[in-house]
């Protein structure tokens, strides 16, 4: 179908506005303090919500804590496979684009927003700017492989956590003017909340004994296949035996972990998805961290809580190698929470050698190059 002659690209590039693309939970962490900083500028921005993620837990509880404002639209496209939530995400940004003809669009991360988002700027000539580009897991099985992959072509602007993240765009051919390192807003979130995370309050409040690990799971390759979770679940029990384990269970997950009976184990605690504040919180008070979580590997990074990530790779080894992190197979885990208990924490440092400029600028120095462009 061709354009009607109002929605044409060549008119769709005019305006100065800046929209941000959310959806998942992650995107808001990282967006808020990319909104905050322009919005200290004074720049004409507003926020699009794709409706990825919906539920109170894992969307609006975040926009409260977070102080973002609320999104100016919610597209609600919600769950599906793939092909229909990246065509949903298409079709509802599509038309959201066309009539707000903004001058620039900032997407966050991997998750399929972010891609359906500048695939489709893209296509109206609307400039992409990627904050979180060029991390690579060197995984094409994990749907975010490609995600990242495809927004960093697309973007005029690549905003880098990571030297790493660098390197891998200038190996792939991004020219070196797009590229920008600025840090990590993801952790510029967690330090400007750093008060808030009162680890006595949430014990008391949720009852938690003094010792505890907090998993978090929500791969497809860990939690999809009933098998695999099967597996998962008896090596949870495994280290059930010796310590609490407290999870916070991802929607996507929920159902294969019951089926295969995760809390019928006493030592084991399920709770619902938590907000920001409270799972902060709860992995700060943590011995240790199980998970599969792109954001948890870098935020144990900071809180220097020792951290297994069951996963075969990493696309954040700058957590490996700057902070807390190991790589962890699911048979691997009873043995690695028996070393961390009696303080064997595989050269966790005792203070944080953070990673370069992961130190609460990320959202201004965004801001800066973004009202400079
Ligand atoms: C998505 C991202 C992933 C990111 C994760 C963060 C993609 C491809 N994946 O994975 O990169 O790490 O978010 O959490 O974009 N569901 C609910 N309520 C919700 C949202 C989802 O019940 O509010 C359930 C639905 O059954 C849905 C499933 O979770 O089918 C998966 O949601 P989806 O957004 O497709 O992917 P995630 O696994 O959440
Ligand atoms: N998070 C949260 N509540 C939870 C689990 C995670 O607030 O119950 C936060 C976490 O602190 C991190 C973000 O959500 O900032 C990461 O989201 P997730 O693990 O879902 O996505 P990923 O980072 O793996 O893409």
């Amino acid at each position: 179908m061709s354009p009607a002659p109002e929605e044409t690209a060549e008119n769709v590039t005019g305006s100065e506005e800046t929209v941000h693309i959310v959806g998942a939970r992650p995107n808001f962490v990282k967006a808020a303090p990319v909104v905050d900083a322009l919005e200290r500028r004074g720049m004409r921005q507003s926020v699009v919500h794709t409706g990825q993620h919906y539920d109170d837990r894992m969307s609006a509880v975040f926009f409260r804590e977070l102080g973002l404002p609320k999104p100016d639209v919610d597209l609600g496209v919600g769950s599906g496979s793939h092909a229909e939530q990246t065509a949903a995400l298409m079709t509802g940004l599509e038309k959201e684009f066309i009539v707000r003809s903004p001058g620039r669009v900032v997407v966050y991360g991997d998750v399929n927003s972010t891609l359906a988002a500048a695939l489709v700027a893209s296509k109206l000539h609307i400039p992409v700017a990627h904050v979180e580009a060029g991390l690579r897991s060197f995984d094409w099985s994990m749907p975010e492989e490609v995600n990242r992959r495809v927004t960093d072509q697309l973007s005029g602007l690549c905003f880098a956590t990571s030297p790493e993240a660098v390197g891998h765009l200038a190996d792939e051919g991004v020219p070196v003017g797009r590229v920008h390192l600025v840090g990590n807003p993801m952790i510029d979130t967690l330090l400007r909340h750093l008060e808030r995370f009162d680890v006595a309050e949430l014990r008391g409040r949720l009852e938690l004994p003094e010792k505890y690990v907090t998993a978090t799971l929500h791969r497809p390759a860990n939690v999809d296949d009933p098998e695999t979770v099967g597996r998962l679940v008896e090596r949870l029990h495994e280290v059930a035996d010796q310590v609490d384990v407290v999870m916070p269970v991802h929607p996507r997950g929920r159902a294969a972990f019951a089926a295969a009976g995760l809390g019928d184990h006493p030592r084991v605690w399920l709770l619902e998805p938590l907000g920001y504040l409270d799972f902060v919180t709860l992995v700060r008070g943590s011995t240790a961290v199980i998970t599969d979580s792109g954001g948890v590997q870098e935020e144990t990074t900071i809180l220097l809580v020792p951290c297994l990530t069951l996963r075969p790779n990493t696309e954040r080894p700058v957590t490996i190698t700057h902070g807390t992190n190991r790589l962890a197979a699911d048979s691997e885990l009873p043995g690695l929470v028996s070393k961390i208990l009696v303080g064997d924490t595989f050269g966790t440092p005792a203070i944080a050698d953070v990673p370069p400029l992961w130190d609460g600028q990320a959202g201004e120095r965004i801001a800066t190059i973004l009202a400079n462009d």
